[in-house]
C-alpha cells in the first residue's frame, strides 16, 4: 500500500507538471482525489487492514491528499496566470503603430456644382424645394402653358410612362407644384434630375441635371430678375463677369430670354469656350406668363414673379472645361477625383 501511495504520488507530479490548463488541471483532480480517483479508491479499501496499518496507512494517504492538494492548487494558480499573459500579450495595443486614415469619398463634379448654386441663392433668401421626378403629362405640359401641340410635347422628346405621366423633361413643373401649395411671397429654387428622348453624345445625354428658381410677390418686375441673376452671375463665375438678356420664347413666361455671361475664360475677347464670341449662354429667364400664376389660383393684378432654369451639366463643363457631358456619368474616379 505505502508503495502504492509513492506511485500516486509520483504520478499525480508528473501529471501536473505537464498540465497546460486549467481545464487540465481539473482532470487530474479527478482523476487523483475524484470519487472515483486513485488515492480515494485506496482510502476506500483501507477497511480490510488491521488497526495498526490501518493508523500508518492512514496518515500517509492523508500527507499524499495534502501534497497533491497543495501541488494541484500551485499548479492552477501557474497555468491561470499563464493564460492571462497569453491574453494580454495579444490584446497588446502598440500605440507607436501609425494610424489608419480613414478614406473619404469625394463629392460628384455636378453635386458640387448644384451646391454652389445653391448656395448662391440661399444666401439670396430663396428656400430649396424638390419635386418628383415621375411627374404628370399636366404638371409638365399643360399648367406650363404648353399645350397639346406644342413641340416640346412630341414623343420624341419625352419618356412618356402613361398618356398622363412622363418623366419630367425640365424642373419647371416644380413651380406648379409650388403655386398650388404656397402663397406669396414665394422665393424658391429647386434641383434636380431630368429626362429626353435623346441619344447621348458630348453634349447630348438621356438624363441630365437642372435648377429652377420662381420669385412670385407684389410688384415684382423685369428688373427684379435682371438684378438678381446679375448678381448670381458674378458670385458664380466672379465679380467682374458681365451678363446680357436676349429675347427668347418659353410658354411659361411673358417676357422669356436668355441670359448670356461674358466669358470667364477669356474675358469677353473671344477663345474656344465661347466660341469666339465672348459670350456664353447660361440660362433661360423671364415674367411669369399670368396663366401659370392662374393655376395657384393668384390674383394676376396684384401678383407678378420671374422664373429662371439653368442647365448644371452646361454650367459645370463651362466651369471645369470638361469637353464631353458623358464623363459625368462614367463614374471614373479618375475624372471624378479631380473636383475635391
Ligand atoms: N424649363 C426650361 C428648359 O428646360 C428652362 C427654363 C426657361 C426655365 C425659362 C424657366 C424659365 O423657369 O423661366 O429649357
Amino acid at each position: 500500500m505505502k508503495e502504492q501511495l509513492n506511485s500516486i504520488l509520483e504520478d499525480a507530479k508528473k501529471q501536473l507538471e505537464s498540465a497546460q490548463t486549467q481545464s487540465e488541471t481539473d482532470e487530474i483532480r479527478v482523476r487523483f482525489l475524484g470519487k472515483k480517483g486513485r488515492l480515494t479508491e485506496i482510502l476506500r479499501g483501507m477497511g480490510k487492514l488491521s488497526p495498526e496499518e490501518r493508523k500508518a496507512t492512514g496518515q500517509m494517504a492523508n500527507s499524499v491528499r495534502d501534497e497533491i492538494e497543495t501541488m494541484l492548487a500551485e499548479r492552477f494558480e501557474a497555468v491561470k496566470a499563464a493564460a492571462k499573459e497569453a491574453q494580454f500579450r495579444k490584446e497588446r495595443i502598440d500605440v507607436t503603430e501609425p494610424g489608419k486614415v480613414e478614406e473619404l469619398g469625394v463629392a460628384h463634379p455636378l453635386t458640387i456644382t448644384m451646391e454652389e448654386i445653391s448656395r448662391v441663392f440661399r444666401n439670396m433668401g430663396y428656400s430649396i424645394v424638390e419635386g418628383p421626378e415621375v411627374e404628370t403629362v399636366f404638371n409638365n405640359f399643360d399648367a406650363l402653358n404648353a399645350g397639346p401641340d406644342h413641340p416640346a410635347r412630341d414623343m420624341t422628346d419625352t419618356f412618356y410612362i402613361t398618356e398622363d405621366v412622363l418623366l419630367r423633361t425640365q424642373t419647371s413643373p416644380v413651380q406648379v407644384r409650388t403655386l398650388l401649395k404656397e402663397k406669396p411671397p414665394i422665393k424658391v429654387i429647386s434641383p434636380g434630375r431630368v429626362f429626353r428622348c435623346d441619344t447621348p453624345d458630348a453634349t447630348h445625354s438621356p438624363m441630365f441635371h437642372q435648377v429652377e428658381g420662381l420669385l412670385v410677390d407684389e410688384g415684382v418686375t423685369m428688373a427684379d430678375l435682371k438684378g438678381t441673376l446679375d448678381s448670381f452671375a458674378k458670385q458664380l463665375f466672379g465679380t467682374s463677369t458681365k451678363t446680357k438678356f436676349r429675347p427668347h420664347h418659353f410658354p411659361f413666361t411673358e417676357p422669356s430670354a436668355e441670359m448670356d455671361v461674358s466669358c470667364f475664360k477669356c474675358g469677353g475677347k473671344g477663345c474656344r469656350v465661347c466660341k469666339g464670341s465672348g459670350w456664353i449662354e447660361i440660362l433661360g429667364c423671364g415674367m411669369v406668363h399670368p396663366s401659370v400664376l392662374k393655376v395657384g389660383g393668384l390674383d394676376t393684378e396684384k401678383y407678378t414673379g420671374f422664373a429662371f432654369g439653368l442647365g448644371v451639366e452646361r454650367v459645370a463643363m463651362l466651369k471645369y472645361g470638361v469637353d464631353d457631358i458623358r464623363l459625368f456619368y462614367e463614374n471614373d474616379m479618375r475624372f471624378i477625383e479631380q473636383f475635391k
